[in-house]
């Protein structure tokens, strides 16, 4: 696939497939839609939402026994919490960005002392963003040399186009749901390990290396016999070396020699030495985004709230471009579930 966008996609992705899928069955000329091909008329008639669900979740009708146990499971979670907020405008986004990107490094900072049993930290504002979260993570204000570093990988990991994240921030708010909702989508996307979360799982990778004192190469060349796939290559758009990775492989070598700590890297060169020529696969920016995060003192499980801490900025660009000329975006899925019509089977013949 070439990697350079060539066509324009219709506003909205109107009539774009996206995916296929096995759930819903929709004619749109003639007015038909099934769930896992049985027609809503039939289910209108006959069955009851709890009924549905069941179909939709488990992918058929359910036994007088399991639809009673997904009632009760039901049941069990009527508790809400109240809802919140809601003023769309250009500006009020504006506001909101900038609030959510001050304090989102404000939370992951806070929560990383409050779990440490250590008190929370005053911002300064006299200090760069950077500076400012190392100060309220570590208590004392980082060296020149961490500050930069730490808004060099800021700066890297604001924007990224479409990547699954912003899709999923866009996506909500061209509900015309609020800023707030699509950055939750955002984050929940993020944590993927095929997303944000890869960098935390190449650091265990190298923490598993180094607690073994195996050879890298060794244990990579062990993780493709299992045909698994290396955290921290690979990637959807770019076929050649991301471009992030090139300042961030930087990063890592000179904060390694400079905090001797120079065996994250060098574990991490020969891995990527290796993959590159077995595998040709280049790292992405998420393999050597690790060990820099842990040179600069941050937990491994912060390493993906520390993206989010930078990609808050990139996901609420696209929230108020998306709002600013919006269009509902609803692509189509390729049916490919049981033909159309299936019949509602009634409970006592299943
Ligand atoms: C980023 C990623 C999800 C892109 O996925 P994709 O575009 O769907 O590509 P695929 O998963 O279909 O991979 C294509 C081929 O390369 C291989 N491959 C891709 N990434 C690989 C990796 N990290 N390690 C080993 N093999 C990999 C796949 O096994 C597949 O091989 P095959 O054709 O022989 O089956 C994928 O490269 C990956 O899982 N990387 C590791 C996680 C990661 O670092 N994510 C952060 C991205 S910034």
């Amino acid at each position: 696939m070439p990697s350079l966008t060539t066509t324009q996609a219709p506003k909205g992705l109107e009539g774009i497939v996206a995916t296929t899928s096995s759930i819903c069955y929709i004619d749109g000329d003639q007015g038909v839609l099934a769930y896992r091909g049985i027609d809503i008329h039939e289910l209108a008639d006959h069955s009851n939402f709890e009924e549905v669900c069941y179909l939709l979740w488990f992918g058929k009708l359910p036994t007088r026994n399991e639809l009673k146990e997904l009632r009760e499971r039901l049941a069990a979670e009527r508790t809400l919490d109240p809802a919140i907020l809601h003023n769309n405008d250009h500006n009020a986004n504006v506001a909101k960005a900038i609030r959510l990107t001050s304090q989102i490094a404000m939370i992951v900072a806070a929560y990383d002392r409050i779990r440490k049993g250590k008190k929370v930290v005053e911002s300064e504002r006299s200090l760069s963003h950077a500076a400012n979260f190392l100060l309220l993570l570590n208590g004392t204000k980082p060296s020149e040399t961490a500050e930069r570093a730490l808004d060099i990988a800021l700066i890297l990991h604001a924007d990224h186009e479409l990547n699954a994240s912003t899709f999923a921030a866009r996506v909500t708010a061209a509900t015309l749901s609020d800023m707030h909702s699509a950055v939750t989508s955002a984050i929940g996307t993020l944590k993927g390990p095929l997303h944000g979360g890869a960098n935390e799982a190449v650091f265990h990778i190298l923490q598993a290396i180094d607690k073994a004192g195996v050879e890298p190469v060794d244990f990579v060349k062990g993780m493709l016999a299992e045909k698994k796939k290396v955290p921290g290559f690979g990637h959807r758009v770019y076929h050649t070396e991301d471009p992030r990775a090139t300042h961030l492989r930087k990063m890592s070598s000179d904060l390694g020699k400079s905090n001797g700590q120079s065996k994250w890297f060098d574990m991490s060169h020969k891995i990527e030495e290796f993959v590159k020529v077995e595998k040709k696969l280049n790292a992405n920016v998420d393999f050597y985004s690790a060990s820099t995060y842990h040179i600069l003192g941050i937990d491994v499980d912060l390493f993906t709230p520390v993206f989010a801490v930078s990609r808050i900025s990139g996901w609420a660009a696209h929230v108020i471009e998306q709002l600013d000329d919006n269009r509902l975006i609803r692509p189509r899925a390729d049916y490919i579930g049981p033909a159309y019509p299936q019949q509602y089977v009634p409970m006592e013949r299943r």
